[in-house]
């Protein structure tokens, strides 16, 4: 039984490996009790209500809640704050029911005076060790009810000197990490950009000295792709609590009679096991429970994206010559990047006008399609479906359809305006053009983007009381689309971009197939941000380009270590071929043929980060599946004097014997061998890499 409620009303989830319980107080306040290792016998929970007076030390404040509001001399800052029709603006709520099917529970609190609940959600997935909770908010009532904010959950957080992970960045310099030792007092990672953006992502990770392999981790990963608030507030009452859900910072949503409001997923766990097991909990949660399930367990494609080799400079010839190269490396899909449509000759035109360019495709796409199959890849292609230029027959025929204050001119982003899409002729649109676009072409991907943020909250659709409400109204909007497109053409796999990785979430992950990482394709920065990614984002979602980036200038980059690197993720290839020599090509091809025999492993299987380049000039990761073991190693400096690196496995059976080759000789060794004693890597020189494929040996 993985839910669990007992007569002194404690309430006791269980995962395989953890617990999370609380209990409704003599107060009727639903609070806090434990998150952690698993405790099996529900009776040795004891609940302790928090009384005293209200002066020095507030109850109400001392109280670890599974859901506290703004007011009633509260101070921390809470997940709800609401506002009533009569000006009263705190939720004084008593526990009023609850109800449980199968592994769901839902808690319902109901304030003492007005016609207004919340009902909190748990759900319980055993096998994956995640809980995911969301809230609703109800107004059952006649009159108004104004929601100022609504987090997805709290997290009362037992104890003091916990540390946070997350990260800082910007376009092509994203998933920086960023760890905070959290004192007193709050911090908060947010984004006001309309989307998740690159600064900080939208998920919490709090430890107490973990690492890879040991220690106490919680993490939660926010289903949401607007702006979102984590706020971690050590408190003086010996608890750090976490909130995390939309932004309240611009947030207001109005409940008339009878409404009800749902906020996102948060997705949670707890690791007594340190990160390792904290990604590969949630990345398997993912592949089972959020993203599109007919494509979940199919490895991605090997891709070619003629983007950096052509740019803007698309013509039918062009797309075609570079066809013939890709197919002959070995790559599954060609894709086309911008510059097929309208007249989009640059960044400044053309955005909405999702015709093909006559210019460029005299005889539409077809040709070209018909000779990227006849090369036996499938075709893929790039819209920004989001966006407008000014520049542009669709801007002309609808100035009223971007987002913008009437007495304020325009703010533009890359050349480009913001498209309402609170506006149903506006979403329609959009969705009417693209379902067009693939009923009359054979395309089998998508890259969709999306390359400014959200400015300015004014619609000339909404009335002005609304505009806070346009940031979650346009992340509905964006859903809406994405949904109905995928419903009309299933079969089509879906990217999604935003100025990189401005839209790796799990909101996202809902209805796309992948993500591309960050449109830095250096392998020095990119090896930096693949490992921050991959701490709470599936290693299938990680699209990787080995490109000529890096490879003029003062850092010369072998290519093998290029390969090496967008091969520990979803491999593309995104050089320039026309430019590329003869034993270039033959090179990628080779490891275009080896990253097929290793992607299911790579794609699916439990990842290691054996040695963490935030530490060392040595990089290493291994994943296993189904008795493979891919083990990865970059050095980035040798060390003078330094020729052999040591590196010890993870995750191996101990009695089993693997077979490998390394530096053209054969071995066969032990797990116990390859995970205590560990490997011996020669590695002589800078941008070194080696990738080791191992087999298990059956024995009878
Ligand atoms: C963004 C994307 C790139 C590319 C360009 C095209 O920058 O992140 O990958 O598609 O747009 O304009």
């Amino acid at each position: 039984m993985s839910i669990t409620i007992s007569k002194n009303k404690v309430y006791l989830l269980n995962t395989a490996h953890t617990s999370y319980a609380f209990f409704e107080d003599e107060d009727g306040i639903l609070a806090h009790l434990y998150w952690g290792k698993r405790i099996d016998d529900i009776e040795e929970l004891e609940p302790v209500t928090v009384t005293g007076e209200q002066g020095y030390h507030p109850v109400t404040d001392r109280k670890q809640e599974e859901c506290s509001s703004y007011g009633m001399m509260r101070y921390k800052e809470g997940s709800l704050k609401v506002a009533f029709s009569d000006g009263v603006r705190d939720f004084r709520y008593r526990v009023a029911g609850h109800s449980v099917e199968e592994n769901h529970l839902k808690i319902t609190l109901e304030d003492v005076h007005y016609k207004f609940r919340v009902h909190l959600h748990y759900i319980v997935y055993e096998e994956e060790d995640i809980i995911e909770r969301y809230r609703e908010a109800e107004n059952f009532g006649e009159d108004e009810v104004i929601l100022e904010r609504f987090h997805s959950a709290e997290y009362p957080i037992y104890g003091t000197g916990y540390s946070s992970l997350n990260c800082n960045g910007t376009w092509a310099d994203e998933f920086k990490p960023y760890s905070d030792t959290l004192n007193a007092g709050k911090k908060a990672y947010e984004s006001l950009r309309g989307s998740v953006a690159h600064v900080g992502s939208p998920y919490f990770i709090i430890h107490k000295d973990a690492d890879e392999t040991s220690g106490d981790v919680y993490f939660g990963a926010l289903s949401y792709s607007g702006n979102f608030k984590v706020v971690a507030e050590q408190t003086p009452y010996q608890f750090l609590n976490v909130l995390i859900g939309i932004s309240d910072t611009d947030f207001e949503w109005k409940l008339k009679a009878g409404e009800c409001f749902r906020t996102p997923s948060v997705y949670a766990g707890f690791s007594g096991e340190g990160f390792g097991a904290m990604s590969n909990n949630l990345s398997l949660f993912a592949r089972r429970h959020v993203m599109p399930q007919d494509k979940a367990e199919k490895p991605l494609r090997v891709l070619y994206n003629s983007w950096e080799a052509t740019t803007f400079d698309v013509t039918c010839e062009k797309q075609m010559e570079l066809a013939k190269k890709a197919a002959a490396l070995g790559t599954e899909l060609f894709v086309v990047d911008d510059g097929w449509f309208g007249e989009r000759n640059d960044d400044h035109a053309g955005l909405g006008d999702w015709y093909v360019n006559p210019k460029k495709f005299p005889q539409g796409l077809k040709p070209l399609i018909d000779c990227v199959k006849s090369l036996g890849m499938d075709f893929g292609i790039w819209i920004e479906p989001e966006m407008v230029n000014e520049d542009s027959d669709l801007y002309r025929a609808h100035p009223d359809w971007i987002y913008r204050y009437e007495t304020r001119p325009v703010l533009e982003g890359r050349y480009q305006y913001m498209l309402d899409l609170t506006n149903p002729a506006v979403t329609d649109y959009i969705i009417e053009r693209i379902d067009e676009l693939l009923s009359e072409n054979d395309i089998s991907y998508i890259k969709w983007d999306m390359n400014r943020a959200l400015g300015e909250c004014g619609s000339s659709f909404q009335k002005p009381e609304e505009f806070k409400s346009i940031w979650v109204k346009h992340v509905e909007g964006f859903y809406h689309t994405i949904r109905e497109l995928r419903r009309r053409h299933p079969d089509v796999e879906f990217e999604a971009c935003a100025s990189g990785g401005g839209r790796a979430d799990y909101g996202c992950m809902h209805y796309f197939d992948e993500f591309w990482t960050s449109d830095n394709t250096d392998p020095l920065v990119r090896l930096s941000i693949q490992e921050t990614y991959s701490y709470l984002y599936p290693v299938k979602y990680m699209r990787a380009w080995v490109t000529d980036a890096a490879s003029a200038g003062a850092r010369v980059i072998p290519l093998e270590f290029k390969l090496h690197c967008a091969m520990c993720g979803a491999l593309g290839i995104g050089m320039n071929l026309n430019k590329a020599t003869e034993e270039q090509l033959a090179e990628v091809k080779e490891g275009v043929a080896l990253y097929k025999s290793i992607r299911n492993t790579v794609q699916f299987g439990t990842l290691h980060r054996l040695k963490s380049l935030h530490r060392d000039d040595f990089h290493a990761l291994s994943y296993d599946r189904d008795g493979q073991v891919v083990v990865f190693a970059f050095l980035i400096r040798q060390a003078r004097g330094q020729e052999e690196y040591l590196l010890k496995l993870q995750g191996l059976k101990k009695d089993t014997k693997y077979r490998f080759t390394l530096d053209g000789k054969e071995y066969t060794k032990s797990g116990a061998y390859l995970m205590n004693h560990g490997l011996f890597l020669k590695m002589r020189g800078d941008y070194r890499s080696k990738c080791i494929v191992m087999e298990e040996v059956f024995t009878k």
